[in-house]
């Protein structure tokens, strides 16, 4: 017990170095991002974009789980939807959504791409990245 408990703080410790090292390098401040948001990067790094922060609570309140995870076939795991522009702009995941009548349309860029550079796909603050899994 004891012995897991303390690899698993020294994970979580390298992983706040890590973090600590990546935003020493940031010409920009850290984007806001809240307990539970899901950060996506499959794509947008390679792509030259900002990663994805999508605000999970935000829109929990809003919608029901099925709205999302049953009806538009989102999975439950952060990256585990190839996501693009061309499956957004078709009507597909955010898309389906953000097309300018639900919410606000697409060519607000920067409001879903607005992580830091280089962060890696996550649930940002989440007990299984505090375990270090
Ligand atoms: C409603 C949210 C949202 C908006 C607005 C949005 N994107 Fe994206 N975009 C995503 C998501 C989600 C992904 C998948 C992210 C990943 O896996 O890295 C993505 C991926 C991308 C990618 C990489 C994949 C691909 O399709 O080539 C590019 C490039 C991109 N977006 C450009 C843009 C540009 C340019 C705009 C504005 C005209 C924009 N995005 C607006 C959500 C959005
Ligand atoms: C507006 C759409 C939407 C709604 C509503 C929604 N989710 Fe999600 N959920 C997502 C997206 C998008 C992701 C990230 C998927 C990705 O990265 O490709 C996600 C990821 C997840 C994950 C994996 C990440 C994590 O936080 O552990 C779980 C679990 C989850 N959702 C549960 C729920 C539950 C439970 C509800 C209802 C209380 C809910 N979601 C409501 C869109 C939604
Ligand atoms: C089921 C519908 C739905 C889906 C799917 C959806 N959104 Fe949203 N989203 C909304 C609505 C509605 C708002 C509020 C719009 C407003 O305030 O005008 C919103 C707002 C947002 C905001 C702004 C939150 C804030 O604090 O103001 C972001 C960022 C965002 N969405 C990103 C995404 C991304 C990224 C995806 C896909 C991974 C996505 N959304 C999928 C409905 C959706």
């Amino acid at each position: 017990m004891q012995i897991r408990k303390s690899g698993s703080e020294a994970l979580f410790a390298c992983a706040l170095a890590a973090v600590g090292l990546a935003l020493a390098f940031l010409p920009v401040p850290a984007a806001h991002a809240e307990f539970g948001d899901v950060v996506i990067n499959n794509h947008s790094d390679k792509a030259g974009m900002r990663p994805v922060v999508f605000p999970h609570w935000f829109h929990r309140i809003r919608f029901s789980c099925k709205a999302c995870h049953a009806d538009l076939g989102f999975q439950f795991k952060a990256g585990g939807n190839d996501i693009n522009m061309v499956k957004i702009i078709d009507g597909q995941f955010c898309g389906a959504c953000h097309n300018g009548e639900l919410a606000w349309a697409i060519e607000n860029c920067n409001l879903c791409h607005s992580a830091p550079p280089g962060t890696p796909t996550q649930v940002h603050e989440s007990t299984l990245q505090k375990l270090g899994k």
